[in-house]
Formats: structure tokens, sequence, C-alpha cells
């Protein structure tokens, strides 16, 4: 039978003794005797429920505003003590100020990240923005709009590497409806897909830059590799003409280069462009009058280029009477190897710090 001078005799005493602790530790086990799940106040409570609808006015009450109190008495001296041992803790260690502080090593940005910030931020210059596409793609996207027919020898099993057709493939939700067109079976060899996936998306005018990874089945030595970087461009609109793609080309390696290279155009054959044109530069090293570099020719092949076929217009179905545009691709770990005379592709991704610190 509780009553409640009996009650109000507990709380009294539990209040006294909390009053008296002095230590966290203390305070701890004060509170699991008292408020644990078999505490002292704990039981209390449960026996509330087992009271009379009269006492429970009264003496449930009184046990639960004691709870309420208590829990908050509890809580301010937890408080108190933590603050007085900290304080405690402080006053006794001892600050060096003059002890040297940690050093943490600071990372940057990979060579070829650079490379790509510093062309992106070129060509934003010019009024490009950077699209990307899936590194997965359709023969549709990677050869077919692009004007390579079966049986052309890009398409050799040696240079592309195809995906082994499940039955069940990977869905490119950012693509929409799935046709055969959009199925993935190859990892793309270049970033010329994405200039037909933005054409078929966006109407003129285009200018768009597209940074990104490409494969191809090739064995890996100084100056290949199967997976490497390039930068796609193109520019469609009204009356573009080739003296456009010149100036862009050439303003552009002048930029990136820091240095006043010349350029020169040798006719090409890319089948996604007519006429299509390599474009050189000056050699960096010998500034043009022959080195080992340049094989003594004073120019350096840096990307490949061209004006849009009409064919691939007629695909994403704009009028190549109406419109005409440029587009090229650079290799971005050529523009890395020139700009900063490394002389072996395989350094950009052998993590090697020695290497990668000197950037
Ligand atoms: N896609 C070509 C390649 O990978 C480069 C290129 C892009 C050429 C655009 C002309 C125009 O070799």
């Amino acid at each position: 039978m509780i009553d409640v001078s009996s009650l109000y005799l507990l709380k009294n005493e539990s209040f006294a003794e909390l009053a008296k602790l002095s230590s966290l530790s203390d305070l701890d086990q004060f509170e699991l005797y008292w408020m644990g799940r078999k505490g002292k106040l704990t039981t209390l409570l449960r026996s509330v429920s087992e009271l009379s609808i009269e006492d429970k006015k009264t003496i449930g009450k009184f046990i639960n505003d004691y709870k309420v109190e208590f829990t908050a008495l509890i809580l301010q001296k937890k408080t108190l003590l933590k603050n007085v041992s900290l304080e405690q803790k402080l006053s006794q260690e001892i600050f060096d100020t003059t002890l040297p502080g940690t050093i943490f090593p600071r990372g940057h940005q990979h060579p070829l990240s650079q490379v790509i910030a510093e062309l992106v931020r070129i060509f934003h210059s010019f009024g490009f923005v950077v699209a990307d596409g899936p590194e997965m793609e359709s023969e549709f996207y990677n050869f077919e709009a692009l004007n390579i027919p079966p049986n052309h020898p890009a398409r050799d099993m040696q240079d592309t590497f195809y995906i082994e057709q499940t039955g069940k493939q990977p869905s490119l939700p950012s693509l929409g409806h799935l046709t055969s067109h959009e199925d993935p079976s190859l990892l793309r060899t270049h970033t010329s897909p994405v200039q037909v996936r933005i054409m078929q998306k966006y109407p003129p005018p285009i200018s768009i830059i597209v940074p990104g990874r490409v494969y191809r089945h090739e064995a890996m030595d100084a100056t290949h590799s199967c997976m490497f970087h390039q930068v796609e461009g193109l520019l469609v609109d009204k009356n573009v003409s080739f003296a456009d793609l010149k100036g862009t080309l050439t303003r552009f390696a002048q930029l990136f280069f820091e240095k006043d290279v010349k350029t020169r155009f040798r006719p090409s054959y890319f089948p996604f462009t007519e006429p299509s044109a390599e474009m050189d530069i000056s050699c960096l090293i010998c500034s043009g009058t022959g080195c080992r570099v340049c094989k003594q020719t004073g120019w350096v092949e840096l990307l490949g280029s061209g004006m849009v076929n009409p064919k691939v217009f007629e695909e994403v179905r704009l009028d190549p009477d109406q419109y005409s545009g440029f587009a090229f691709g650079i290799g971005i770990e050529r523009l890395a190897i020139f700009k900063y005379g490394v002389d072996d592709l395989r350094l950009f991704c052998e993590n090697d710090l020695r290497f990668l610190k000197q950037f």
C-alpha cells in the first residue's frame, strides 16, 4: 500500500542524495538505481496502473510529478558535473602553442582533369557548353548514324570492344524509351556518337564540347591505350564555314598552349565529316625548326576535324541546305603530353604519386 507521506520521504531522500553526488560515475549509478529498468522510481511508476481511480488522482499524480521533477534535476546535475570535469581537465592540461602544427598534404586534380578543365574554360569563353553521353553505345550511334557503314574498317573487331549480348540489356534511364537503336552493344570508340544524340534532341544553333572516356581494342604501349579520353566539339548553325572551324581551333590551340602556335590543316578522311582535315600545330619543342619530337618536320598532329557530313544531318532530320556545321575530336592525353612534355601515355593511369605530384 502506497501512501503520500512515505512518498514524500522517499522524494526528499532521493533529492538529498542527488545533491550530494560529486562525480559523473556516481551519478550514473544513482540514475540506474532510481530510474533504471528495475529502478526504484520506475517500479513505483509501474504500480500506478494498479491503483484505484481515486488514488490515481492523488498518488498517481504525485508519482508522475515526482518523476518529471527528478528527471530534470538529474539532467541539471549531469550538465554541472560535466562542466566541472571539463574545467578540471583544462586546468591540468598544458597547451604548448609553440609546437608545430599537423600539416595535411594538399592534393590536386589529376593532370588529365586539369587539361579537361582548361579546355572547358576556353571553349566556354567561345560560347560552347558541355554535353555528355553514355560510354556503352549502340552500333547505331557509334557507327551507323555517323555514316560508318557495316564494312568500314573502324568496325573491325580489333578496334572495337563489343559487349556480350546477354539478352538482358542494361537500361539507360536518362535516354527514355529504349529502341533497338538504343541497345548498347559496344564501348564507344570515340565521343562522336554524342554529336548525333545532341542533334536529335536539340534544334540548332548548337555549340557543344563533350569530354569523356573512349575505348579501343589495342595493346598498351607508350603511345597506345585501350582506354583514353577525347573531347568532341560540334557547332551547328546557318552559314557555318570551314573558316569558322579554322579560326576556332587555331585560337583554341594558342590559348591552350599559351603560345603563338601556328596551325595547318591537312586534308583527311572521316566518314562523318566532309571535307575532313587534320590539324597540326607548330612543334612546341623546337617552334617549327625541326627536332626529334616532330621528326624534323616542325609540325605535330593535334586533332581531327571537318564539316558535318550532310548524311549525318539527314540522319538526325536536319536540312543540309539550311544548316551547316563543323566538328572536331581531340585526344586529351595527347594535349597533356604536348603541354607537359610527358613521353609515355601509361603514366597517366598508373596513379604513381611521384609522377602526379609534378602537376
Ligand atoms: N571521332 C574521330 C576519331 O575518334 C575524331 C573526329 C571527331 C574527327 C569529329 C572529325 C570530327 O578519330
